[in-house]
C-alpha cells in the first residue's frame, strides 16, 4: 500500500488539491536530496584537495629545508636535477669536454657547487680552503671512490691502487711508501733513469745533426716510459733476451695509449654511475676488451719473472710484488693493476709536465736564457747536471713549480666519495656524493695568485713552495689518503728530464714561427697535455763528447 516517498507515487484516495500539495512536497524533497548529495561530494573533494595540498606542501618544505643545507648549484629540475644544465653545456657525447664544462659551471656558482642528476649527487670543489676541508678535515670520510666501470675494468675489479678501498687500499699505499716508491727505491734505480736521460740527449743530438725538428712529446714520453719500465721490470725494454714475451715494446705503448685515452673520456656515468645508460659510445665494451688485453700482456711478464725471482734480492718492482710473503700475497689481478697504475699514473703526467715547461720556456726566451745561465754558474760547461746539484739551481726549481701551478697535468681529481653525510663549511653533504676537486682552478685562483694566468717563475723565488703546498694554494699531486703516491718519483724524473733538455740545448720555434705563436691550448682527458704536440728545433750547447752514450 504505502509507497516509498522517493518513488513519487501518491494514493488515489486523496483530493486533487492534496495530491498536488503532496507532489510538490515530494519534488521539493527530491531536489533537496540531490543538492545534499552534491554538497557531500564537494565536501569529500575539498577534504581530498586539502589533504593532497598538505602532503605536497610538507614534501616541498622538506625539500626546501634539505636544499637549504646543500651548496649552491644550477637549478634542479624535478627528477632530472642538473642534467639539462650539463647536457646543455657538455652534451652527452661530447663527454671529452665534460671536465672543462663542470669547471665553467663552477666559476658561475662558486668554489663549492652541488649538482644532482636523478639520484646521483656530485660536489665540485674549486678552492684551496675547501679542498683542505675535504682532504684533511674529512679525508677519512671522502676517500672512497664511486663504483664506476673504469674501476671495474681498468682498475681490475677495484684491486689496483686508484680504485681500491679499505684495508686493501691501506696495504697498497703502505707498500708504495715502504717498498715501491720510497726514496731508497728511487736511489737504487737512479742508474736506469740517468741512462735513459742520456739516451734522450743523444737521440736529440743526432736529430739536430741531421737538421731534423724534434717532437718533444714523443722524445720525452719514450724517456719516461723506459725509465719507469726499468724500475718496474728491471729492464727498459720488454723484448729482452730469454723472455718469451709474444708482444713487442710497441704493444705496450699501444695498450697504454688506449688505456689513457679511454679512461680520459670522462663521461657523466663516471661522475654518476647511476647514469650508465648514457654510455652511447660503447665505452664499456672498449674497457672490457682492454682489461683482457692488459691482463694477457702483463701475465706473460709475471709468469716469466716468477720463475726467476730471487726472494732474497728482488731487483725490480715486479720482483718485489712477486716475492711478498704468503700472508701479504697479492692476487695477479692486483699486481697487474699496480703495474698499469704506475705506468699510466707516471708516464703521461710527467711527459706532459716537461712538454708544458718547454712550451713556456720557448714562449719566454728570456727565462730560458736565465735558467741556462744558472746551470752554467752552478754546473759549469763541461759536465751534465747531477741530481745532487738540483737544490742549488733554484731558478730551475722555480720553473718546475710554476709549471706545476699553471699547468697541473692531472687537472681534476678522480671522483672521491663519502659513505656518510658530512658537513663542509655551513653545508651538509649527503652520503654517497661524488666529490671532484678542481686542482687546476686552485692553482689559478685569482684570490690567491697575482696575475694567475701569467707564467712567472719569479713568484717562487721569494716564497718557499713547500709552504704554498701546505697552505693548499697549490695541489698538483692532490693530498691525503688519495694523494699521489708517486709524487716524489714524479718530481725527480721530471726534473732530471727537463734539466738535461735545458742544459743540453738551445730551443727555438720551427718554420719561422715566433715565440708567442706557440699557444697554451689544453687537451681534454684525464691528463692535460698541450692540445698540439710541441715540435722545436734543438741546437746543442755542450761539447759533442757529452752527448755520447
Ligand atoms: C708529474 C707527475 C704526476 C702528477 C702531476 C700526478 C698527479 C696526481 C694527482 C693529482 C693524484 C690525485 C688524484 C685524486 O685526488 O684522486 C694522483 C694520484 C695517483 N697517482 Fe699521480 N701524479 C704524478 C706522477 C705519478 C707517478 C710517477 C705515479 C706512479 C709511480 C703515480 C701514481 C698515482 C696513483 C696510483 C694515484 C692514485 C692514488 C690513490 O687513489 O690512492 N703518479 N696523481
Amino acid at each position: 500500500m504505502a509507497q516509498g516517498m522517493g518513488s513519487g507515487r501518491v494514493p488515489k484516495v486523496l483530493t486533487e488539491e492534496a495530491r498536488a500539495w503532496m507532489t510538490a512536497q515530494v519534488e521539493s524533497y527530491q531536489k533537496w536530496d540531490l543538492n545534499a548529495a552534491g554538497v557531500g561530494r564537494a565536501l569529500y573533494l575539498l577534504a581530498g584537495f586539502v589533504f593532497v595540498s598538505v602532503v605536497i606542501f610538507e614534501q616541498y618544505s622538506k625539500r626546501k629545508e634539505r636544499l637549504s643545507k646543500l651548496p649552491p648549484g644550477p637549478f634542479q629540475w624535478p627528477f632530472l636535477g642538473s642534467l639539462p644544465h650539463l647536457l646543455l653545456t657538455a652534451g652527452v657525447r661530447s663527454s671529452s669536454r665534460l671536465r672543462e664544462k663542470v669547471s665553467a659551471l663552477a666559476t658561475k656558482h662558486g668554489p663549492i657547487m652541488f649538482l644532482q642528476i636523478a639520484d646521483t649527487k656530485i660536489l665540485v670543489i674549486s678552492s684551496g680552503v675547501l679542498a683542505k676541508e675535504v682532504l684533511v678535515g674529512h679525508d677519512a670520510e671522502f676517500y672512497f671512490r664511486p663504483r664506476c666501470s673504469v674501476g671495474k675494468y681498468l682498475g681490475f675489479n677495484f684491486t689496483d691502487i686508484a680504485f681500491a678501498e679499505g684495508r686493501h687500499h691501506w696495504y697498497l699505499r703502505k707498500l708504495c711508501d715502504t717498498r715501491l716508491f720510497s726514496p731508497e727505491c728511487f736511489v737504487s734505480n737512479l742508474h736506469f733513469q740517468k741512462k735513459e736521460a742520456k739516451k734522450m740527449l743523444h737521440s736529440i743530438w743526432e736529430a739536430s745533426q741531421r737538421g731534423e725538428d724534434i717532437s718533444i712529446r714523443e722524445t720525452v714520453t719514450t724517456f719516461v716510459r723506459n725509465s719507469l719500465c726499468g724500475m718496474l721490470l728491471g729492464t727498459a725494454h720488454l723484448d729482452i733476451e730469454n723472455i718469451s714475451i709474444k708482444f713487442s715494446e710497441e704493444t705496450l705503448n699501444m695498450l697504454l695509449d688506449e688505456t689513457i685515452s679511454v679512461a680520459g673520456e670522462v663521461t657523466l656515468s663516471d661522475l654518476a654511475p647511476g647514469l650508465k645508460w648514457l654510455d652511447l659510445c660503447g665505452r664499456e665494451e672498449k674497457m672490457k676488451d682492454l682489461n683482457l688485453r692488459l691482463k694477457a700482456y702483463f701475465q706473460e711478464i709475471l709468469d716469466d719473472r716468477s720463475h726467476r725471482v730471487n726472494k732474497d734480492e728482488p731487483e725490480s718492482l715486479v720482483d718485489v710484488l712477486l716475492s711478498l710473503d704468503d700472508d701479504d700475497k697479492l692476487s695477479n689481478e692486483a699486481v697487474v693493476g699496480i703495474l698499469v697504475d704506475t705506468l699510466i699514473g707516471g708516464v703521461y703526467p710527467i711527459s706532459a709536465t716537461i712538454e708544458w715547461a718547454l712550451t713556456e720556456l720557448v714562449r719566454h726566451p728570456a727565462l730560458l736564457e736565465q735558467v741556462q745561465m744558472e746551470m752554467i754558474d752552478v754546473v759549469g760547461p763541461y759536465k751534465i747536471v747531477d741530481e745532487s746539484e738540483f737544490p742549488q739551481i733554484s731558478f730551475f726549481q722555480a720553473i718546475v713549480k710554476e709549471t706545476l701551478r699553471l699547468h697541473p697535468t692531472v687537472p681534476m681529481s678522480l671522483p672521491h666519495m663519502n659513505k656518510v653525510a658530512t658537513p663542509i663549511g655551513q653545508y651538509e653533504i649527503p652520503a654517497n656524493t661524488s666529490v671532484v676537486i678542481d686542482y687546476s682552478a686552485i692553482g689559478r685562483d685569482p684570490e690567491i695568485w697575482n696575475k694567475p694566468l701569467h707564467f712567472d717563475p719569479r713568484r717562487f723565488t721569494d716564497t718557499d713552495a713547500a709552504s704554498q703546498i701546505d697552505t693548499f694554494k697549490l695541489l698538483p699531486f692532490g693530498y691525503g689518503r688519495r694523494g699521489c703516491p708517486g709524487a716524489n718519483l714524479g718530481v725527480i724524473l721530471l726534473q732530471l728530464g727537463l734539466a738535461y733538455l735545458v742544459q743540453g740545448f738551445d730551443w727555438a720555434p720551427i718554420g719561422g714561427q715566433l715565440p708567442h705563436d706557440y699557444d697554451v691550448k689544453e687537451s681534454s682527458g684525464l691528463v692535460c697535455f698541450r692540445s698540439t704536440p710541441l715540435t722545436l728545433r734543438a741546437t746543442p750547447r755542450l761539447s759533442s763528447t757529452l752527448y755520447e752514450i
